[in-house]
């Protein structure tokens, strides 16, 4: 590489630097002009994104949902369907769940390697 050229890349460099030195306190501005709207928007945020993820976790275990995505478990839902747990309203998570919340978040930390199996197609029928 030539002098010129790297002194012209050491000049770009630097300019670039310069923008963001500038940019940087007027983002600092505009968080303290901001503060206490930035903080509602932020509690707003962090409430709808545990609202989702609540939504989410009964959503994907509902038996609907083991049978719509996961065809791999469509012989086990036609016969809870058939049984009486169904009649009752004893749904899958009922039995394959852990007690408590621990017994969910282990559920669904499961689930990813489930998801995984379901995605690269390598889900065996062998029983677990
Ligand atoms: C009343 C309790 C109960 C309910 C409700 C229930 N299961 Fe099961 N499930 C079991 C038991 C016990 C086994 C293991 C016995 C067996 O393999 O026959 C099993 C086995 C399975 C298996 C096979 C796992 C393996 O290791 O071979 C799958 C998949 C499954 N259930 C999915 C579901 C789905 C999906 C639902 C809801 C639609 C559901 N189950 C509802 C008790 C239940």
């Amino acid at each position: 590489m030539s002098e010129e050229k790297k002194d012209g890349q050491v000049e770009q460099l630097k300019k670039d630097f310069q923008v963001i030195k500038d940019f940087l306190p007027r983002v600092l501005d505009f968080v303290k002009e901001h503060k206490r709207k930035l903080i509602i928007l932020g509690a707003v945020l962090v409430a709808l994104g545990a609202l989702f993820t609540y939504k989410m976790i009964h959503y994907t275990s509902e038996p609907e949902f083991c049978n719509l995505f996961c065809h791999e478990m469509t012989p086990e839902v036609e016969s809870w369907e058939n049984s009486f747990h169904s009649q009752r309203g004893v749904d899958c998570k009922e039995c394959h769940y852990g007690e408590g919340i621990m017994g969910v978040v282990k559920a669904k930390y499961y689930a990813q390697f489930q998801l995984l199996h379901h995605i690269t197609g390598s889900y065996s029928n062998n029983p677990l």
